[in-house]
Order: C-alpha cells, then sequence, then structure tokens
C-alpha cells in the first residue's frame, strides 16, 4: 500500500512563522503524528506533499521511508495528490490519502476503511457530524454513495446532509493514475478537487464504499490554535484514560501531560499537573507527588518523587529513592534509599545508597566552558547547603559539615568541613543613624 500525506496547505490561521504540520501535539509535531500512523499500517511508500514552508518541514522530519512531492502552486487536493503518483508503486495496489493537519485517526479505523474497500473499490472515510458547515457532503441515492460535493458549491438540499467526507479515502492507485490528470476546475474555489474522484468511480462502475471512525476527533484537522489545543486536550484524556486502565493511579486525568511515552509498574500514583516528556519509566509502587516535570527519566520502584520536583535526561533513581521539593537531578544516577529532600541541583552526579543530601546542596557541575561529575560513595551524608565543585568525590560513609565548599576529595567515614570558624565580638554596636539637625 502507498499513503500520501497532504501537507501543502498554507495554515495561515495559526498565526505563526512555523508550518502549521510541525506546530507540536503532545510534544510531536502534527505531521509526525501522521507519518507514524502510516508506519503502523505498513505502507510501502509513504509521500509527503509539501508546499509552503516545505524545506523545513522536510528537514525537520525526513526519514529513510518517506519520499517529500513539491506542490507549488497549490492548486487543490486533487493536483496535490497528483504531485505524489510519480513517487508511488503501482504494483502496491491501493493509495491511501491522509491529511497532515489530522493527527488523531487511529490506524484500527483506518485498517477498517482499506479492508473494505480492497484493492477494487474505492473506499471513503465519512462521519456523520451536528454541524457538517465547511465540509463536503456525501451525496447518496438509494443508500449508494454517487459523488461528493463541497459546501460551496452545494445547493440547499446537499447543504442539509450530515455524512460529511472527512477527506481521507483510500483508492487503487492506477485508477487514480486514470482519473487525476483528467480532473477539471469549473467550480465555486477553481481548484482541482480530489472529491471528484467519486463521481468518476460511479461512472465506470468501480464500487464506492464507506467506512466510519469511532469518534470525530479522529477525523478532526487543525485550523487554528483553538482546534490545536482542543485535539491536544483529547489525546491527553485517551493517554490518561489508557493510564488508568493499566492500573496507575491518577488524581486528576484532566491534569497530567504525557509528551511522549510514559512506562509504569504496578500501583504507580501521580498526583496533579505532572508533565512526563521523552521516555519515563516509573517502577513499582512510584509515587509522583503534585506539579512535578519528568523528561527521559527512570525511577526505581518505591521511589518518591516531588512535589515540585524536576528530572531531567539521564536522570536514574534505584529503588526507595526520595527527591523532594525543588531539587533539580540532571544526567544523574542516585541509587537505592538515598535522598535529596528539598532545594537541591544535582548534576552529572553518580550518588550511592543511603546518601542524605541535605538542602541547599549544589553540584557545581559546569566552569562556563566544560562538565565535571561529582561522585558521592554509599551512605554519606551531605550536609546542608554545600557546593561540591567538581570534579570531585567523597568516599564512602564521609559526612561533609554544612555550608562545605568541597574542591578536593573528601575521605572515607571522616567529617569534612570547609568554613571560616565562627566568632563573637564582644561590645560590638550595631552602627546606628546619624540624627539630622
Ligand atoms: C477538503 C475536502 C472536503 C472535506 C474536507 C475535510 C476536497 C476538494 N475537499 O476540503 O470534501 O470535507 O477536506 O477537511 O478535497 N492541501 C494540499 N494542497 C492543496 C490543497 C490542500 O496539500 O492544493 C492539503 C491541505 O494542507 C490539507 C488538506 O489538503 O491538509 C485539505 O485541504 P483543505 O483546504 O483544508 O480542504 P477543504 O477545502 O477543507
Ligand atoms: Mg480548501
Amino acid at each position: 500500500m502507498n499513503v500520501v500525506i497532504l501537507a501543502a496547505g498554507k495554515g495561515k490561521r495559526m498565526h505563526s512563522d512555523l508550518p502549521k504540520v510541525l506546530h507540536p501535539l503532545a510534544g510531536k509535531a502534527l505531521l509526525a503524528h501522521v507519518i507514524d500512523t502510516a508506519r503502523q499500517l505498513g505502507a510501502a511508500r509513504i509521500c509527503v506533499v509539501y508546499g509552503h514552508g516545505g524545506e523545513q518541514v522536510r528537514e525537520a522530519l525526513d526519514a529513510p521511508d518517506l519520499s517529500w512531492a513539491k506542490q507549488e502552486p497549490q492548486l487543490g487536493t486533487g493536483h496535490a495528490v497528483m504531485q505524489a503518483l510519480p513517487h508511488l508503486a503501482v504494483s502496491s495496489a491501493p493509495t491511501l490519502v491522509l491529511y497532515g493537519d489530522v493527527p488523531l485517526t487511529r490506524a484500527a479505523t483506518l485498517r477498517r476503511l482499506i479492508d473494505a474497500a480492497g484493492d477494487d473499490s474505492l473506499g471513503l472515510l465519512t462521519a456523520r457530524v451536528d454541524n457538517p458547515h465547511g465540509y463536503g457532503r456525501i451525496v447518496r441515492v438509494g443508500g449508494e454513495v454517487v459523488r461528493i460535493v463541497e459546501e460551496k458549491d452545494a445547493d440547499d438540499a446537499e447543504r442539509a446532509i450530515h455524512e460529511i467526507n472527512t477527506g481521507i479515502l483510500v483508492a487503487p492507485t492506477a485508477a487514480l493514475a486514470r482519473w487525476l490528470p483528467t480532473l477539471g476546475k469549473r467550480n465555486a474555489q477553481g481548484e482541482y478537487y480530489l472529491t471528484d474522484i467519486v463521481a468518476l468511480a460511479v461512472a465506470e462502475g468501480m464500487p464506492v464504499v464507506t467506512a466510519h471512525p469511532d469518534a470525530n476527533w479522529e477525523t478532526e484537522g487543525v485550523n487554528g490554535k483553538v482546534q490545536l489545543a482542543q485535539l491536544e486536550r483529547i489525546f491527553q484524556r485517551n493517554l490518561a484514560e489508557r493510564l488508568l486502565e493499566q492500573g496507575v493511579t491518577l488524581a486528576d486525568p484532566s491534569r497530567i501531560d504525557v509528551r511522549g511515552e510514559l512506562v509504569c509498574g504496578r500501583d504507580v500514583s501521580i498526583d496533579v499537573n505532572c508533565v512526563f516528556e521523552g521516555r519515563v519509566v516509573l517502577g513499582d509502587g512510584v509515587r509522583i507527588k503534585a506539579n512535578c516535570v519528568l523528561e527521559d527519566a527512570v525511577v526505581g520502584a518505591g521511589s518518591i518523587v516531588g512535589p515540585f520536583a524536576r528530572l531531567r535526561p539521564g536522570t536514574e533513581l534505584g529503588r526507595e529513592v526520595h527527591i523532594g521539593n525543588f531539587v533539580e537531578v540532571k544526567n544523574s544516577t542516585i541509587a537505592d534509599q538515598s535522598k535529596a529532600n528539598h532545594l537541591a541541583y544535582v548534576g552529572d552526579a553518580t550518588i550511592g545508597r543511603r546518601v542524605n543530601v541535605g538542602a541547599g546542596t549544589i553540584t557545581c557541575n559546569y566552569d562556563g566552558a566544560n562538565k565535571f561529575r561529582t561522585v558521592i560513595e554509599d551512605d554519606v551524608f551531605i550536609g546542608s547547603d554545600t557546593q561540591l565543585v567538581a570534579p570531585v568525590t567523597v568516599g564512602r560513609g564521609a559526612t561533609l559539615g554544612a555550608g562545605t565548599t568541597l574542591t578536593r576529595d573528601a575521605p572515607p567515614d571522616q567529617l569534612t568541613v570547609s568554613r571560616a570558624r565562627q566568632v563573637s565580638i564582644p561590645g560590638w554596636k550595631r552602627p546606628v543613624k546619624k540624627k539630622k539637625d
């Protein structure tokens, strides 16, 4: 099967310098969602039709399994698919047409459409909607589809039809190659309408079949930021429901955002307003408290994170680790039962087991040009407000006194402290303001 993804539209209503299909939904470009769906269907060829801002789109998303067809100027959906024809394998019978700005179509829905059409029929994905305004209408006679009429070309009776063309269709590739060059543009918009192939199929006696999405959001497109935000919420709601079905406890399924892949063990609980980016893995029994941001991080079983914690890429927490409020961890491993409960920055560090990282501890990992590692061995106690100037190692069982600025390695099992001695000055008087006369 071939897949053609139409993505040449300008997307003016986004009011953005970024091409529409590159706007992210759940952290991934709209077009990337559609490409991934095409891949799930096992497409032999995937051709993206691009136009305005297309080079940027191509650079952002190019991959060995994609081909790119430029459409300039944009003369309509029929003209767009025609640009893709040279890239398609006629032998791999049908061609599925998707839109680059319709990101949430489920592969199962498309499978139904493809199966219904087989190799010899034209298949249309249609939907019944309350408000069909703006869409092409499916005109049936005696129950059979005879043509599609665009809103702007429709008469009153046709406008009253509530079955709409989602735009997604599948057709035998050889038939497309036959039909597309014959399309005219004598219609209200002066465009080559892909939808005109329906009447051509009917005239040839080719069966026209329909399939339908389970939910109408599957075929909704993004025109502006309002729809983008709506589809983002639908995506997140669906994802939250999947997590609940797997047994994850969500304090509020409408207050979690997953922009990537979240893998959860058993008995994981996630409080409100947490954001997960990239690939995050939470082990059995992990608790994520409110207002945390986790990106490309692994959290071991029984660990507790938050509230207000940030785990950045390369964070690996062992079992029963506690990361508390206003603690940031980056590119660091923290082994079993260690704790950093308050106000700390742990960057480029390797921390052993049962380590206590005191409030206000900072790994000084960056000298303005290079980054260095901090190594903290098992059973270390780090007093509050300590700076570890990397590269530096704290030996097993060592204690660092509060306020220490560690610039050399601390030996195991000893107290290391760098702090000016405390003095008290008897008879000292606080300065007072001079009285003006
Ligand atoms: C199209 C359908 C309409 C359907 C609706 C669903 C036609 C003639 N009409 O209408 O029946 O109900 O979609 O949303 O097909 N595009 C290009 N090149 C072009 C024109 C469009 O790549 O020259 C792309 C756009 O980027 C977009 C898609 O094709 O992804 C649809 O284009 P759009 O202008 O939104 O189509 P509609 O007029 O809404
Ligand atoms: Mg249009």
